[in-house]
Order: structure tokens, then sequence, then C-alpha cells
């Protein structure tokens, strides 16, 4: 496989990392020269990436195009390049509609939307997919967990998700302050706060066969402890901003990106 990105960014370098790394490896990875840093260094460090003389050297050279510029430069960046009816174009860019990048791409008409997390430079993290292109998802496969999804909405939805870190780490951090509130030292805090965390994201993808309820009910003993943090919780409305909140990021990925 001919693999292609235009930008050289955060995102573009950990999936280049994350596919370099991976079994099978692509056997070419052509890379745009922009970020010039970004870019000398993924050609140190894999034999197999090229940095190409400029973005049209990337699409001329490669089956699969990676767009990894930032939203409001796709147009721009995409527009005047040149591309094939035979080429694959994946677009990581976050809110650039698949009607808005089938007007710039064309006469290439395969083209996959795809948000990767920055985890896949160390082979996992989620990506999710629209349309459910079988190679594409096979590709990220190979460096994550790929979730394709029949229409657009939902790709909004799934990526609307991927916005739930910050406030993740904001509860385990107020979690990890409560302890050292009561004299644990803040490195054994953050450390054990932070191995907790970890053990139910292990057991989080078990939700996948059996629902969240279902691991809530796992852990949860009947008039146990579990059971009253989730209750008092609940009681104190906790978690009643969280779909409103996601309904508003939801919006600005649906907002065209300008
Ligand atoms: N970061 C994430 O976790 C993440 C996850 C999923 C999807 N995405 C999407 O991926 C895209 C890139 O995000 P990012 O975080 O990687 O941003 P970023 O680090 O700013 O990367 C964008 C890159 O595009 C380069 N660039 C700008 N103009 C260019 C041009 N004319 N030709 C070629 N390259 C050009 C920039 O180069 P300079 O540095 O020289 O300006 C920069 O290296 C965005 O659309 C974002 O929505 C990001």
């Amino acid at each position: 496989m001919h693999i292609g990105f235009i930008g050289t960014g955060n995102i573009a370098a950990a999936t280049v990392r994350g596919l370099c790394t991976a079994t099978p490896a692509p056997e070419r990875v052509l890379i745009s020269p922009r970020n010039a840093e970004k870019a000398a260094a993924l050609a140190a460090e894999f034999a197999q990436v090229e940095v190409a003389a400029d973005n049209q050297a990337v699409v001329d050279g490669s089956e699969w195009v990676v767009i990894a510029v930032r939203p409001p430069q796709v147009e721009p960046v995409v527009s005047p390049l040149r591309f094939r009816p035979d080429q694959a174009v994946i677009s990581l860019a976050a809110a650039v509609s698949l009607a808005t990048l089938q007007k710039l791409v064309a006469p290439a008409s395969r083209i996959v939307r795809a948000v990767p997390q920055p985890s896949v430079a160390r082979h996992f993290g989620p990506i999710a997919l629209f349309p459910a292109d079988a190679e594409a998802v096979a590709l990220f496969e190979r460096i994550g967990s790929a979730v394709p999804v029949g229409d657009e909405h939902q790709f909004d939805a799934l990526c609307t998700i991927t916005a739930i870190a910050a406030s993740q780490y904001a509860f385990l951090g107020k979690v990890a302050d409560w302890l050292v509130g009561k004299g644990v030292e803040r490195r054994s805090a953050a450390r054990f706060t932070a191995a907790i965390a970890q053990s139910v994201a292990a057991d989080a993808d078990k939700a996948e066969d059996h629902g969240f309820p279902a691991l809530i009910k796992e852990v949860s003993t009947p008039g146990g402890m579990n059971e009253q943090i989730l209750r008092m919780l609940t009681e104190a409305g906790s978690f009643e901003p969280i779909d409103g909140a996601l309904d508003a990021i939801l919006a600005r990925y649906e907002r065209p990106a300008s």
C-alpha cells in the first residue's frame, strides 16, 4: 500500500507512527513537507517514510491520500490539487462533510471520513469511520478500535464524544484532590486514582455485549459503597448536564467548517 498525508501535524504524525509500527506496515508513506520539523523526524524514524516535494507530489505518488490539515485549511489546501479517479481519500478533518470533500477531490470518489485519536501511535484508541469502507476499516483496525457507522449524523455523534476526555480528567482530578485532602501524598493519590481509572477502562469494553447498566450492576453490591456514591451523584443531578453538553458539541460538528 502507498499512502500519502497532506498535512504533517499532530494527528498525521501519530497515524504514521502507528501504521509504520503495525503489521503489516505500508510499503511507502509519502508525507507533505509541512510541518518541516515533524516531516523530517518521521522520515528519519521510518525507512518507508519519504517527504514529498509538495502536496501535489503526495497525491501523485499515493493510492490512498489522507487529508490531515485543520478544517479551515481543507478547502484552500485541497481544491488546487488534482486527484485521479482510482484514488481513495481519507479525511481526518473534523466537521468537513462528505459532500464538501466530494466536490474537492473529484474525480476521486472513494472517500472516507475518519477520526483517530493520538493514541493510535501506540495502537489503541477509537477511530470513528464513515462510510464503512472495508479496506479503510481494516487499515485503522491495525492501529486501534475502528468503529464504522452507517450515516454521517452517527459519525458526527461519535466524534462528539471524543471531547469527553477533559471532563473525565476533571472527575479524576477531583477524586485525587479529595485523597490529598485526606492526607495522601499527591503522587500516590494521582497514581492510585489513575490505576482505578485504568481498571474501570479495562472492563468497559464488556459494555459492547452487555451494556453499561450491566457493568454498573457488576460493581454495585446492593447496599454497598459503589451503589451509594452513584445514588448520591444521581440525586444531586450530576449526570443531567451531559446530554445538553453533548448536543452543544454535536451542533458544532454539524455546522459547516469556516
Ligand atoms: N489532533 C487530534 O487529536 C485529531 C484527531 C482527529 C482528527 N483531527 C483532525 O486532523 C486535522 C489535523 O489536526 P492536527 O491536530 O494534526 O493539527 P496540526 O497539528 O495543526 O496539523 C495540521 C498541519 O497542517 C499543516 N499545514 C498547514 N497548511 C498546509 C498546507 N498548505 N499544506 C500542507 N500542510 C499544511 C500544518 O503545518 P504548519 O505546522 O507548518 O502550519 C500542520 O502541520 C484537523 O482537521 C483535525 O480536525 C485531529
